[in-house]
């Protein structure tokens, strides 16, 4: 080979060289100077790999170790603050509330928020702040209204509920399908005033359709997290959209029958209760944005919040009782002591019953449903403990370390009731670390509306009825979590029921 050859390979492969250095470098440049620090990102994937053989959560409980409560990854193309602890958390979130009050412009979250009008997965605005607060009171005064009409409506489908676990004789189910039947009617009938029976098909098509929904945005698009590739014309993004329209047509449709029959300050279920808020705000002249599209996308988000969360969260109840048979008996033994056999549980009987109320949130705390939160991003440049995050940095909590963490919980591995009972018995206020809705200005919305929900539910659930193991399966675990990444499922199962009386 001649020297000009040797010299004009060199510097080909010296200009190769620096390319793929400058992009390496370019690609994995922090986005500011005092960012936190975090494991190095590859080219393109960012952290990815990290996630290959466990969830996210879970690495990031080990990453603490190394980096501290905050520290940053780059997910595909984004880089992303992780808060691992109550401290960083609090500071974050409650002590600077608009500054971390932002959702990052995800692609799915753009379709599922209508365009940017939901409460749940549009960004921090003074509008969303109003809107948020009109459908935030609307659920309120739905479980502290009206007591006796909330229990009613939570308990109206508990004898379809009966006679499907009658139909089992013994023999052993998966749970999974019951539960499902009977959030989405009890959603169904919050929302849209519908009374369906478990068979009804209207009932399974919805079903189907929000399971449609969890396998698409279950773990996000790819494209929300390589915005570059947003060009190319992805199935499963398509096929999203399909389905968001379709959602917010139906939802339409179901406003305008609504219309017709509504009758001011009489609301028969949410809608009737937005249409009431519009009306007053146009009677009142106030200058407020409650458009149709509003109260769509706030029944869209009560529907799409309520639902997944809480049929996993009563799955895993299930299992947890299953599991530790001796809580399941106490608080069966407990239900019979204070409400006998002749009535159904009322909220009332929270007070008198503090030890299921206990399980009750250590079933949230346990399961963390959702472990990583809802990701959350900055409205603006702010500082956090020493370090600079830039204006539209994705933030995640991660809740399920909050959950684990030996500081706030006694045995944080093991399941206890015990965790939220003073030394007197007495329901723990507030405890520290206890955090299954979030904190700070975006928490959850159903929080209240979920706990009574979960009570009620879960003491008639075991009031009436026995549930174990299945013969044969005394040994195995029926704790184990399942296929995860953004969401705490607990792995599937068969059990056995039989009527207490
Ligand atoms: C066990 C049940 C539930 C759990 C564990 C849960 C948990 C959460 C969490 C962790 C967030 C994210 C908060 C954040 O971004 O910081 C959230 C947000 C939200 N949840 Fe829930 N949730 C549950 C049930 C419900 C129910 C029943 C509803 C409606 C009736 C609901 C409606 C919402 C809405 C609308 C948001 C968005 C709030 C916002 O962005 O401002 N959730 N939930």
């Amino acid at each position: 080979m001649d020297g000009t050859l040797v010299e004009s390979h060199v510097v080909v492969a010296t200009l190769i060289l620096s390319i793929v250095g400058l992009f390496w470098h370019w690609s994995t440049k922090k986005p500011s100077k005092d960012f936190p620090p975090g494991p190095r990102p590859l080219p393109l994937v960012g952290n990815l790999l990290d996630f290959a053989f466990k969830p996210p959560h879970m690495v990031f409980l080990e990453l603490r170790n190394k980096y501290g409560d905050i520290f940053s990854v780059k997910i595909g193309q984004r880089w992303t603050v992780i808060l691992n602890s109550l401290h960083a958390t609090r500071e974050a979130l409650v002590k600077q509330p608009v500054n971390f009050a932002g959702r990052p412009d995800l692609y799915s979250f753009k379709l599922l928020s209508g365009d940017g009008k939901s409460i749940a997965l549009s960004d921090y605005s003074i509008d969303w702040a109003n809107n948020r607060k009109m459908i935030h009171a609307s659920l309120r005064n739905l479980v502290t209204g009206d007591h006796t009409k909330f229990e009613a409506l939570i308990l109206e489908f508990t004898p379809q509920v009966a006679s499907a676990l009658d139909l089992t004789k013994g023999k052993p189910f998966d749970p999974k399908q019951l539960i499902c039947h009977l959030v989405y009617s009890i959603l169904g009938k919050i929302c849209f005033g519908e009374s369906f029976a478990f068979d009804d098909p209207m009932l399974l098509e919805k079903m189907a359709a929000g399971q449609e929904f969890l396998e698409l945005v279950g773990n996000g698009l790819p494209i929300d997290f390589f915005p570059s590739l947003a060009w190319i014309p992805f199935k499963r993004a398509e096929k999203l959209r399909n389905l968001c329209e379709l959602n917010f047509l139906d939802i339409h449709r179901a406003i305008d029958c609504h219309r017709k029959t509504f009758v001011p300050g009489k609301p028969r279920d949410f809608i009737d209760q937005m249409l009431d808020a519009q009306l007053a705000a146009k009677q009142n002249g106030e200058d407020t944005n409650i458009s149709d599209e509003v109260i769509a996308t706030g029944i869209a988000d009560i529907h799409g919040g309520g639902t997944d969360t809480t049929i996993v969260t009563l799955y895993w109840s299930l299992a947890l009782m299953v599991q530790f048979p001796q809580v399941q008996d106490k608080i069966a033994q407990l239900a019979d002591e204070v409400i006998g056999r002749e009535r159904l549980p009322t909220l009332a009987d929270r007070e008198k019953l503090p030890y299921i109320v206990a399980a009750v949130h250590e079933v949230l705390r346990y399961s963390t449903k959702l472990p990583m939160s809802v990701p959350h991003s900055t409205t603006q440049d702010c500082k956090l403990d020493g370090y600079f995050i830039p204006k539209g940095t994705m933030v995640m909590t991660n809740l399920w370390a909050i959950h684990r963490d030996g500081e706030h919980w006694e045995q944080p591995y093991s399941f206890r009731p015990e965790h939220f009972l003073d030394e007197t018995g007495t329901v723990r206020k507030h405890p520290e670390g206890f955090v299954p809705f979030s904190t700070g200005r975006r928490v959850c919305i159903g929080e209240s509306m979920v706990k009574a929900e979960l009570f009620l539910l879960f003491t008639w659930l075991f009031q009436h009825f026995k549930f174990s193991k299945v013969p044969g399966t005394e040994d195995q675990s029926y704790i184990e979590h399942g296929q995860i990444l953004v969401a705490n499922e607990v792995n599937t199962y068969k059990l056995i029921a039989k009527r207490r009386f």
